[in-house]
């Protein structure tokens, strides 16, 4: 499949672009899965620096590794756990700036500096998280936090309409 991002003249427009090739890409015929596998490449190809893109799953009370393009990784995190835990059970997008200075982190690889972690929410209702990983410190800001959630917004209206 060729997906093209365009032009795009800051972070916002990256994400507008990155927010469209998701709705070209995703046919609503498809599962969850096979859905989200392409999303996580999608990131993984296109966004700078960054070592692990990928989603958990709520699933009986847990998040479950789902669909990631990366090293791999836990397949359970607890709801409070770890980032995606926590940003799981806030329901809000978290960022790690340093993940050594970071008390409740989930090492997955040796690379990772920063994370952002985007809920995935449906009528105030938690689906999973995106994780995102960085091997620099401070990889994500404002403007990504926005974005993603844009995306994230974007993929549970179709992934579960
Ligand atoms: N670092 C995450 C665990 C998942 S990996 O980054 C793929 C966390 O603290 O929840």
């Amino acid at each position: 499949m060729i997906v093209q991002i365009g032009e795009f003249k800051d972070k916002n427009e990256f994400y507008e672009r990155l927010a469209e090739a998701c709705e070209k890409m995703i046919d609503s015929r498809d599962s969850a899965i096979p859905s989200l596998a392409n999303v996580s490449a999608l990131l993984k190809t296109h966004m700078d620096d960054v070592s692990w893109v990928g989603f958990y799953l709520l699933q009986g009370g847990y998040l479950a590794l789902g669909p990631f393009q990366g090293t791999p990784a836990v397949t359970r995190i607890g709801l409070g756990k770890g980032v995606c835990g926590t940003a799981a059970e806030r329901m809000k997008t978290v960022r790690v700036d340093e993940v050594e200075t970071c008390g409740n982190y989930i090492a997955c690889d040796a690379v990772s500096s920063s994370e952002i972690v985007v809920p995935l929410i449906r009528q105030e209702r938690l689906l999973g998280v995106l994780d995102i990983d960085s091997p620099s410190a401070r990889r994500f800001g404002e403007d990504d936090e926005r974005g993603l959630e844009k995306i994230a917004a974007t993929l549970v209206k179709l992934i579960y309409p």
